[in-house]
């Protein structure tokens, strides 16, 4: 059976204090207990505690957008999985492309921070894609299936892993591949993760990149895909709704 739908905001570098809390209150009371998805919300880092308040008591999960690898120690301007965990974030987001160009993050670094987030209870979303050069080449499938191989930890599962696909190019661009693209690179990274766990089909791929109202309904039919990770339209709880309520229900 597919699993339940994931729908993630990624707030990115974005929103004040206020402008956070005010999202938060928005979505918290429009997601019921009978809600047939899973909805988390990843704030700016400074946002995390005040956002996680109005939060409480809500089936609306909090995430983090990155964590170090290592628990404590002489890392000035990061953020620890044990600190995530404490301040009562469920999921982290890894290896998202922003990170992978600007702080040059590689799939062994991704790779020890989801199994530096699971040792802290947290779920991290493994993030994977290709460039445009990398598409235009033909290579979309193969790049993806090596960041999958070298990002995601082994022996985890449905329970613990979350995998997006996000193709570099679909990001903040209105652009999104066509669903049969969608569902080749699905199919190939279900595919790759039968090596990682036997609980492949228990893992959710989000698929990321310009997902919006009008191409949610799509999007989230399309076959493996359990979910999004979104950005731009996460912002605006009304946009965001309204891509979750697009999710297919899966009991
Ligand atoms: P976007 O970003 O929805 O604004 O394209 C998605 C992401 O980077 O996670």
């Amino acid at each position: 059976m597919a699993p339940r739908p994931l729908i993630a905001g990624n707030w990115k570098m974005n929103l004040d204090r206020e402008g956070a809390c005010t999202l938060a209150r928005a979505l918290a009371p429009s997601v019921g207990a009978g809600a047939s998805f899973d909805m988390v919300v990843c704030p700016p880092a400074p946002y995390l505690i005040p956002v996680g308040e109005v939060l409480e008591g809500s089936p609306v999960c909090l995430g983090a957008q990155d964590c170090h690898t290592a628990d404590a120690g002489a890392h000035t301007g990061d953020v620890s999985p044990a600190m995530l965990a404490d301040v009562g974030c469920r999921y982290v987001i890894v290896g998202h492309s922003e990170r992978r160009a600007d702080h040059r993050e590689d799939d062994a670094m991704v790779r020890a921070k989801a199994e530096a987030a699971r040792s802290h209870g947290l779920i991290p979303i493994v993030c994977v894609g290709e460039t445009e050069a990398e598409r235009e080449a033909g290579r979309a499938l193969q790049v993806v299936g090596e960041q999958i191989a070298g990002s995601v930890p082994d022996g985890l599962d449905g329970t613990n892993l979350v995998v997006a696909y996000e193709p570099v190019w679909a990001i903040g661009t209105g652009r999104t591949p066509t669903v049969d693209d969608v569902a080749a690179v699905h199919a190939h990274i279900r595919d790759v993760l039968a090596a990682k766990t036997p609980d492949a089909m228990g893992v959710r791929i989000l698929y990321g990149g310009s997902v919006k109202p009008a191409n949610a309904v799509e999007l989230l039919a399309v076959a493996n895909v359990d979910g999004a990770l979104v950005g731009g339209a996460s912002l605006k709880a009304g946009d965001f709704l309204a891509i979750a309520r697009s999710a297919p229900v899966r009991h």
